[in-house]
């Protein structure tokens, strides 16, 4: 028998939308009812993901008039001339304001797709069928969309919750592995910072979740979605408590950069950078060596980088100056105080950063 579907809402005055976690919800007829409105679809996928899926979610969209755009893979297509691709489809399908897009793919779609229903004719409805864990457990969810710049990741966006999201975890079960493992980063992430019960019950049900068996999955995406749907009610523009959904990425986006973007997975990144964290809670003595411990313990088992890319912590040093993170020159890392207990600080040493860096690094 299969694991009923969860329902968590995002009650944002005047734009509340519903994220329903099931198995098998793509091409089911009633699928949509909540986030289509109008007659109008343009879905927006790309080469790998549009032959596994888009014909299930054509079955789900009854005589709804259905344009299709697909880009190609990849997050150095994450640009603007992606996000005028999908401008130009909406265009040439005459569609109107009351257009509805759907993004199918993971958080590079998402993201796009996201941006440009934001932008055509100064807004139109989103909704986000995510296929990637990264996508259905954080950027589904929360409204964050937009493209890189060469100066930097998700230089150019906007705000723009979605009408609805539909995480159907079926869908996991063609992600390659380094994918799904890269998202379990994301989940450790929300267990670690915001949640030690859901901490627990991930250390409970390693096995299940490296199996990728259905009831877990819901479980986890569920949990997660809760927890940033919580985050978002409280701070939607990020102007104070969203930051802790940070927790490992200014470590975890200097990894990244220093590895040119193209080595380690942003989840990866994060997996190593959340270690760091940790470290430097401990070192500063926010954090008992134990706790620290079971972080790393629990990353190790759905086997994520431990340590930081080879580099010097000079030069992790400079890449996390130059983060989107850093406010009024100071950098912001997200601490713990104990496991599930985050805070943002932004008053840790040059030294004692550097120092848990090399710490790690040493051989
Ligand atoms: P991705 O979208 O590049 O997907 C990873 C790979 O998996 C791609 O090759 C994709 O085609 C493939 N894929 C997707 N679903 C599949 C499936 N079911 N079966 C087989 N292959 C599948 O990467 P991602 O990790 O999903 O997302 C990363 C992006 O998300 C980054 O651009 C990041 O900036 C963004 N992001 C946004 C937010 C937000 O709040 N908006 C949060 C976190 C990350
Ligand atoms: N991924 C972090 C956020 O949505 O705020």
């Amino acid at each position: 028998m299969s694991t009923p579907s969860r329902k968590i809402p995002v009650d944002l005055p005047g734009r509340t939308y519903e994220v329903t976690v099931g198995a098998g919800l793509i091409g089911r007829e009633d699928c949509f009812a909540p986030g289509i409105l109008g007659e109008d679809v343009l879905i927006v996928t790309n080469e790998t993901v549009g032959p596994l899926y888009l014909d299930r979610l054509r079955q789900s969209l009854g005589s709804r008039r259905a344009a299709v755009c697909i880009l190609p893979d990849g997050e150095r297509f994450k640009t603007l001339e992606g996000f005028s691709a999908i401008i130009d489809s909406l265009v040439e399908n005459r569609m109107h304001r009351d257009a509805t897009v759907i993004a199918l793919g993971g958080g590079v779609v998402g993201d796009m797709a996201g941006f440009a229903a934001a932008c055509y004719q100064r807004g139109v409805a989103v909704v986000q069928v995510p296929t990637t864990l990264l996508a259905q457990v954080d950027a589904s969810v929360g409204g964050k969309t937009g493209v890189n710049h060469p100066g930097g990741k998700n230089l150019i966006g906007a705000f723009h919750q979605p009408a609805q999201v539909l995480a159907d975890v079926t869908t996991l079960r063609t992600l390659p592995d380094r994918e799904y493992r890269a998202g379990l980063a994301e989940v450790v992430k929300y267990g670690a910072g915001l949640d030690p019960g859901f901490f627990d019950w991930q250390e409970q049900n390693t096995e299940a979740l490296l199996a990728r068996q259905e009831h877990a999955l819901i479980e986890a995406v569920s949990r997660c979605c809760e927890c940033k749907a919580g985050i978002v009610l409280e701070d939607e523009k990020e102007a104070g408590r969203r930051a802790l959904l940070n927790l490992g990425h200014t470590f975890g986006h200097a990894f990244e950069a220093a590895t040119g973007f193209d080595q380690w997975l942003h989840g990866e990144a994060v997996a190593a950078g959340i270690i760091m964290a940790a470290r430097l809670s401990e070192k500063l003595g926010h954090l008992s060596a134990g706790e620290a411990e079971r972080i790393r313990a629990l990353l190790d088992r759905f086997g994520l980088p431990l340590s930081p890319p080879p580099g010097s912590a000079t030069v992790f040093l400079d890449l996390m100056r130059m983060d989107k993170k850093v406010t009024s020159g100071r950098m912001r890392f997200v601490l713990l105080r104990a496991l599930g207990e985050s805070f943002v600080a932004d008053d840790v040493s040059d030294r004692d950063v550097a120092s848990v860096l090399r710490q790690a690094s040493a051989p």
